[in-house]
């Protein structure tokens, strides 16, 4: 009877929401409600990406945003529809996006518990040509009443009650953590329902691969050049690692979740601080390794402890398995 178990038996993400959710007796539903949301921009953003150059969704919207980056289309279209869904989830009281410079405070009367920090669009260069893209997002619990300010979302991300991204790529896959573990849907676009796929992720103790861009080689610091000529030249007598980078830090992490290994921007001579923000990069993806049985390093210390003191703070960052990411805080140790 499996197979019919599995026909009838549909974990949708709102079901094993609500599962998790009733060990908390307090709860009253409003973290599921939000989560809903959440689901509906990415359900909203996969058919656009999946039609992006039907859709005429390809190409510069013909602005810049905070970071200096000429915004995409998508980018613009993808954060509109989620700071428009989240507000309407009345569930929210802050929003940080990578698409707007200032945090957003929701009105009043639609004030909710929550302050959800994300990256709409994450790999935007990769959209023009079709390779995986995705959403990236945190969510923090508001500290306490009265009229919410900016230190509610400028936590260290060991705060976050929950993270998780989405990926557009062959299939739609979509990845939280509450806390407990790590699980992972796929979009069955037949029922425009997200399906347990992957329960309960575990990232191996030790990869086979390496995911950096090589290109800004000539401007990393002593400890990173050392782990990357290690990854290359093996002096224990291992085998070399592999090298994978797709450019998008959603499905560099994605990959990197399931088979192991490491993912590193540091920092380089150029860019002090690397390239990745902290709050909506960093901290969910550091965040879900934790969960997963990794970690998740800043070159100084563990990410998610670090306090933001900007909403578009940057960090230098190395995540992944447990033990190719000893090897990296090893090497920052000998430097000190
Ligand atoms: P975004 O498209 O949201 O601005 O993020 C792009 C980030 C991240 O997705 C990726 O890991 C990194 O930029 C790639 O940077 P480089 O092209 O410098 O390697
Ligand atoms: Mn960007
Ligand atoms: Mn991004
Ligand atoms: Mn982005």
């Amino acid at each position: 009877h499996a197979a019919d178990a599995l026909r009838t038996d549909l974990m949708t993400i709102t079901r094993f929401v609500l599962n998790e959710q009733s060990k908390y007796p307090e709860s009253r539903g409003d973290f599921t409600i939000l989560l809903s949301h959440i689901v509906l921009g990415c359900k909203f953003v996969c058919s656009s990406v999946n039609k992006a150059g039907l859709a005429k969704l390809i190409g510069l919207a013909g602005e810049t945003n905070v970071q200096g980056e000429e915004q995409k289309k998508l980018d613009v279209l993808s954060n509109e529809v989620f700071v428009k869904a989240l507000v309407s989830s009345g569930r929210t009281s802050i929003l940080v996006s990578e698409e707007d410079e200032e945090a957003i405070f929701v009105e009043a009367p639609k004030r909710g518990r929550y302050c959800v920090v994300f990256d709409p669009l994450d790999g935007s260069s990769n959209i023009d040509c079709s390779v995986s893209i995705g959403t990236i997002f945190g969510i923090y619990m508001l500290k306490d009443g009265g009229e919410p300010t900016l230190d509610e979302v400028l936590q260290p991300g060991k705060n976050m009650l929950a993270a998780g991204y989405c990926m557009y790529g062959s299939s739609c896959t979509f990845v939280l953590s509450t806390g407990e573990g790590v699980n992972g849907f796929t979009l069955d676009p037949s029922l425009g329902e997200f399906i347990l796929t992957h329960p309960d992720i575990k990232i191996p103790k030790k990869g086979k691969i390496y995911s950096v861009n090589e290109g800004n080689a000539k401007n990393w610091d002593g400890p990173t050049t050392k782990y990357v000529e290690k990854c290359k030249f093996p002096t224990d007598g291992s085998s070399s690692k592999s090298l994978r980078y797709i450019g998008s830090m959603v499905a560099d992490v994605h990959r990197t979740l399931l088979y192991g290994g490491i993912f590193l921007y540091p920092a380089d001579k150029k860019s002090p601080s690397g390239k990745l923000r902290v709050l909506y990069e960093v901290f969910p993806m550091s965040f879900l390794m934790e969960q997963a049985g990794g970690q998740a390093f800043t070159g100084k210390q563990r990410a998610l402890d670090l306090v933001p003191k900007k909403i578009h703070e940057r960090s230098p960052i190395f995540m992944g398995s447990y033990d190719d990411v000893e090897d990296v805080k090893a090497l920052y140790a000998a430097e000190e």
